[in-house]
């Protein structure tokens, strides 16, 4: 299969090519708020079948259904609790998932079998633009292989998926970086599946409590995962993710001389380090080339560069990626979760 590369820039016909592409039930990707999502109508058995086919996913993955906007809510979900529809008020359309309990017409192979649905309206010009044409709700998972990083430019999507998809709609980098929050709204609290964007302090003041926790960082890698999406290795690149606990002198230290003692023990390639703009004077004149994320105190440029230097750190030939946690609050606990994940759950040192 030939992947067609698709520039709305150029190409005003681009996102009318692309929906009539997903009306015949082909699989396109295209840019979101958050990450690339690989396309496919959602209603259609057959058109979603292959997305687990073109990604490797395992069909006990549940896929987020991506909707033209709010009035589409009906056709996919039976009951819109009231928390549920104070928090679309609040967030839609943009980067929060919420699963609700699914309606007949959804086919049972998008939500792996469950009751409920993973829906969002994205927010991102050319994602809405696109779901406005096909005028039909979109599954859409992240544009990645199973298991790996997930694809912020139309570049990393045919890393991936080249000549295993129809389309790739290049819409530039994605805004934000990091997948959307997921929110199970099914049970008798909301439920933090997955975080993300949208910050849990966010979701508190919009419900008035705090959402309960169901974070993967609790899952341990030697347990089978205690919910979809779960799963502890994740987000992965090739190379091994080493990553240490929240940044202090220490820390730093610590992780310079592991590093320093690796390189005289003359073991392995120098590694690839993640570094926050502050860290790097510390590990100054360490073997090992350098991403800096931004400054400690904006982790939006965080966000944004966290899976375009994993990948590129795998370009490089990276055997070694040492990282450390950043500051959590905002967008600082969905980029520990996904560090976490790629480190097959390990953290080193204190936390
Ligand atoms: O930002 C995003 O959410 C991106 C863009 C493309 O929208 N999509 C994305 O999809 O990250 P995916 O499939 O890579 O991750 C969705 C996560 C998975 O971990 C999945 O298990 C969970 O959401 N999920 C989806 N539907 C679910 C359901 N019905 N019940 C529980 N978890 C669900
Ligand atoms: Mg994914």
């Amino acid at each position: 299969m030939i992947t067609r590369l698709l520039r709305p820039v150029s190409d005003p016909a681009a996102i009318d090519t692309a929906a009539g592409m997903l009306l015949n039930a082909k699989l396109v990707a295209f840019p979101t708020e958050t990450v690339y999502g690989l396309g496919a109508l959602a209603l259609s058995g057959a058109a979603v079948a292959a997305i687990f086919a073109a990604k490797e996913r395992p069909a006990t993955d549940p896929l987020i259904v991506h909707l033209p906007g709010r009035r589409w809510l009906g056709r996919v979900v039976s009951q819109v609790s009231v928390e549920a529809e104070r928090l679309i008020e609040a967030f839609w359309p943009g980067p929060l998932t919420l699963i609700l309990p699914r309606s007949a017409a959804v086919p049972a192979a998008v939500t792996a079998g469950l009751p409920g649905v993973g829906v969002r309206v994205p927010s991102h010009p050319i994602a809405a633009a696109l779901l406005r044409a096909v005028d039909a709700p979109v599954a859409a998972p992240s544009a990645n292989r199973f298991g790996h990083v997930s694809p912020t430019t139309a570049a990393h999507v045919l890393a991936d998926l080249d000549g295993r998809i129809d389309a790739v709609l290049d819409g530039g980098p994605a805004t934000i970086g990091v997948e959307s929050t997921v929110l199970d709204m099914c049970g008798p609290e909301p439920l933090l599946l997955r975080p993300g964007a949208i910050s849990r302090q966010e979701l508190a003041d919009v419900l008035g409590h705090p959402v309960c926790d169901s974070r993967p960082s609790t899952a341990r890698a030697d347990l089978p995962q205690q919910a979809p999406g779960q799963l502890v290795h994740h987000y992965s690149p090739r190379a091994e993710v080493r990553l240490y606990g929240h940044a202090d002198g220490s820390v730093l230290e610590q992780m310079r001389r592991d590093a320093e003692r690796d390189a005289a023990a003359g073991q392995g390639e120098p590694p690839a380090w993640l570094l926050l703009d502050e860290d790097a004077a510390a590990t100054e004149g360490v073997p090992g080339r350098r991403w800096l994320l931004g400054p400690a105190g904006d982790l939006t440029h965080a966000a944004r560069r966290l899976y375009p230097s994993l990948r590129e750190a795998d370009e490089w030939g990276a055997q070694v990626v040492l990282a450390h946690l950043v500051p959590q609050p905002g967008l600082g606990e969905a980029i520990n979760d996904r560090l976490t994940r790629a480190a097959g759950g390990r953290v080193i040192g204190k936390r």
